[in-house]
């Protein structure tokens, strides 16, 4: 497999090269705030919180406001309160150290109604934008109107950077864009990974999202041994969307199963009685895939094993990340609730590579373009051109099809 794949530094604009063009201007920053939630909808980890935080914080250092927009979960174009990003506006402003204001809609007078405000250096939180079907079916009359909350627009998402979204592939061509310096440490670092990998490359994962699974497909040449956490290995369709070098995957041969009363039993995969649903791990197979992560070269951990919390008595979980940690592979864990996972445990340090995006990583690392950079570098180029268009009439470079202001 050609791992580097010819990927080279990224043709965006840094917003860390353009701060005077951004300067006291309103910056609609796209951010992952998709903060990974307890079965208890309590934040697992403020991670990505900080990181946000940390972007807007250098941001209102140049004097600008900021306008953040967000997904939470899945809602599908539909409001669904219990994604709502309203409970992380005090977590966000304590992280921030600055106030944050709240708009309950990302689109319509409310968040308009917000920027009329007579003070500088605002920072508002816009409610999810997948609440609006637009987001996800990239409607430019979506994307348009949420332009308008902003002059400049940062992508700072790298965990969003696969998703063919309004916020992510047409906002750059409404605004002057830019690329954040958390996105493109992400995406340096991956690149970095990938001419580092060392065999026997061993994936564990967890999670659920079947899009992941097409992922894990395509890298499955890549990988040595692909151990499944339980929510994949329950799913009889992974079957069929891991297709070739099946042989590689490795499924569970036991698991805690919870009875229809409630309660616990570990049982083998083959005697899980009707009624009762395997929601993690057995010890059996929590040994075998601790064998294999000792002897691994690269070790990439996504998601979480199963539903048990990693601090439930009979959670595989921390048994599988203490052998993770103490393997002397190339650690590289990815997605919101890995990487929470591992820094919950105090073993940040110990973590070669920590990517917030899971979905994102993967389909990076198995080479899939990605329409986000794509979005970025395109913004670049046609602002680029305008530029030579606007200081030499007679250039061969090609107006650009909407006027920007603030080129980068
Ligand atoms: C993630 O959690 O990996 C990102 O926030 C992307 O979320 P999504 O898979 O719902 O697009």
């Amino acid at each position: 497999m050609n791992l580097s794949r010819g990927r080279t530094e990224p043709q965006v604009a840094a917003l860390e090269d353009h701060l005077r063009a951004v300067q006291g201007r309103r910056v609609l920053l796209r951010a992952d705030i998709n903060v990974p939630l307890t079965q208890e909808d309590s934040m697992l980890c403020d991670y990505r919180l900080r990181r946000v935080a940390g972007v807007v914080r250098r941001l209102l250092r140049m004097r600008c406001s900021v306008v953040v927009m967000s997904h939470l979960g899945q809602p599908g174009g539909k409001v669904d309160e219990s994604l709502s990003l309203r409970p992380f506006v005090e977590p966000f402003a304590q992280r921030v150290g600055y106030p944050v204001q709240f708009a309950a809609s990302c689109i319509g007078p409310e968040p308009k109604e917000l920027l009329k405000s007579p003070y500088p250096n605002q920072v508002i939180l816009l409610e999810n934008l997948r609440f609006h079907a637009g987001e996800e079916q990239a409607s430019w009359d979506f994307a348009a109107e949420v332009a308008k909350l902003g002059d400049i627009y940062v992508n700072d998402a790298f965990a969003v950077s696969h998703r063919p979204h309004a916020s992510v592939i047409l906002m750059p061509h409404l605004l002057p864009a830019y690329a954040g310096p958390a996105f493109l440490d992400e995406y340096r670092r991956a690149t970095q990974l990938l001419q580092q990998i060392r065999h026997p490359v061993v994936g564990i994962s967890g999670g659920r999202k079947l899009d992941k699974l097409a992922a894990y497909q395509r890298l499955l040449p890549l990988f040595d041994r692909l151990l499944l956490g339980s929510g994949f290995a329950m799913e009889q369709r992974s079957v069929s969307l891991l297709g070739d070098h099946f042989d590689r995957v490795i499924f569970p041969v036991d698991a805690v199963v919870k009875r229809s009363d409630g309660t616990l039993r570990t049982a083998k995969i083959n005697e899980v009685e009707p009624g009762e649903a395997a929601i993690d791990l057995g010890p059996e197979t929590v040994q075998y895939y601790c064998a294999v992560a000792r002897e691994a070269g690269t070790i990439l951990f996504n998601g979480s094993l199963g539903l048990l919390p990693a601090d439930h008595p009979l959670s595989p979980t921390r048994e599988i990340m203490s052998a993770v940690v103490r393997s002397s592979a190339i650690k590289v864990v990815c997605g919101g609730t890995g990487c929470a996972l591992f820094l919950r445990e105090g073993y940040g340090q110990q973590i070669d590579y920590l990517f917030p995006g899971g979905g994102a990583t993967l389909t990076f690392l198995d080479g899939q373009s990605n329409p986000a950079l794509a979005a970025l570098q395109e913004a670049s180029q046609t602002a680029r051109q305008a530029a030579v268009t606007l200081m030499d009439p007679a250039s061969p470079g090609q107006a650009p099809s909407r006027e920007k202001e603030g080129t980068p």
